[in-house]
């Protein structure tokens, strides 16, 4: 496992930004915000309809895929998926909702949060199960993104895995209830690093087969054919590859400790074994984030070029607020919520940001907007 980061002044002064300005916001829902909206209500998506947990490595769960682990609702080595989603903690959240209060300052600037001006009285009904999950297999990550708070992380899932019985039975609940659209294995580690995790995608889509599996990767795993082989063997729907840059300098600000070039690597790779294999899955995305550092229009064109030419299905331009201090300013003051490219006729819907701007590019296309 890696060692704890470093005293890094950024990370820091980062992490202190960000938590004061999810307090102040919430701060503001309580007051201002009343007053200006008055009769709206807090609602949460995850909390009530069940559209996003995440089970972490040491089996812990949590409503919000972007915690490192400082919520904990249960742990699914004690007991099982539903008894968590039906148990205290989780009621305490919605109890707090249904007094609309936010119980937590992550609630403020979280996906999930929705504010409702005319609900209906079914509004709060819980749903019968998880709709979206994430299952952290492994905390162990080859990268030190600038974000990820890789002593928290570390600390916190203890360099845990989860046990082959956990993940299994975690499973079973999921096939029983069948109420899943996604399964992500992903959370805050490499999920490739887990050699089980092939397995895990098999064992699942055999026996629900409607349910969307994916995977999200730096792709260094993957510049190796033994890897490529061993994912396409499964029937994995989706892979999502984290690149975000077009050259090596602009792709290691974030990415520290990556290797651009064999992150494209993977990622050429995959394509290339896909296509000899005559095979359509799993769906190739390329999710690049957009920073200020990369997201030039000559970066990005040279990025459609190069996304096109490697042969992956879409190419996702995705903001992000974390970093504060690296965020891409012209594309969060355009309101920006991201552009899909989705190259020669694919016909999947993925589309993980409903507002995200979505342009079809054609095989015979030669001026793609941006
Ligand atoms: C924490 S990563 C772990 C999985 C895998 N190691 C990877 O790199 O994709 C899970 C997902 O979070 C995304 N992510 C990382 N940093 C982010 C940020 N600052 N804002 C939004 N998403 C981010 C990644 O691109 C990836 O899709």
């Amino acid at each position: 496992m890696k060692k704890s980061r470093q005293l890094d002044f950024s990370y820091h002064f980062n992490i202190f930004l960000r938590n004061v300005a999810k307090e102040l916001l919430r701060l503001f829902y309580h007051t201002g915000y009343r007053i200006l909206r008055p009769g709206k209500r807090f609602y949460c998506e995850n909390i009530f309809a069940g559209k996003n947990g995440l089970v972490f490595s040491n089996g812990e769960i949590t409503c919000v895929c972007a915690d490192h682990g400082l919520i904990n609702l249960g742990n699914v080595n004690q007991a099982s998926l539903e008894e968590i989603w039906r148990g205290e903690e989780f009621q305490k959240l919605r109890n707090a909702f249904k007094a609309n209060r936010l119980p937590l300052r992550h609630c403020s600037a979280c996906f999930a949060l929705k504010k409702i001006y005319k609900p209906t009285p079914d509004l709060y009904q819980i749903a019968p199960f998880f709709w979206n999950i994430h299952i952290e297999t492994t905390p162990v990550c080859n990268l030190d993104c600038a974000i990820c708070r890789r002593d928290e992380v570390e600390k916190h899932r203890g360099g845990t895995q989860l046990s082959k019985a956990t993940v299994y039975k975690t499973l079973d609940e999921i096939i029983k209830h069948k109420t899943n659209k996604f399964v992500l294995f992903f959370g805050f580690g490499e999920p490739l690093l887990d050699r089980n995790v092939y397995e895990y995608v098999t064992y699942l889509k055999e026996r629900f087969p409607e349910v969307i599996v994916s995977i999200s990767t730096n792709g260094i795993p993957l510049d190796n054919d033994q890897n490529v082989n061993a994912l396409l063997n499964t029937p994995l729907d989706v892979i999502v590859f984290s690149v975000d840059g077009i050259t090596p300098e602009a792709y290691v600000r974030y990415r520290r400790g990556g290797d651009f070039n064999r992150a494209l690597g993977g990622m050429t790779r995959l394509t290339q074994e896909r296509r000899k294999r005559g095979q359509k899955h799993p769906l190739i995305i390329w999710q690049y984030l957009y920073f200020r550092w990369n997201d030039s229009d000559e970066a990005i064109r040279a990025t459609i070029k190069k996304a096109r030419e490697l042969g992956v299905d879409i190419l996702h331009f995705l903001p992000t607020r974390t970093p504060i201090t690296g965020i891409s300013w012209k594309n969060q003051l355009r309101r920006n919520h991201g552009v899909i490219y989705k190259f020669g006729g694919v016909d999947h819907d993925y589309n993980p940001h409903d507002r995200a701007r979505v342009i079809h590019v054609s095989n015979e296309m030669e001026d793609i907007p941006l």
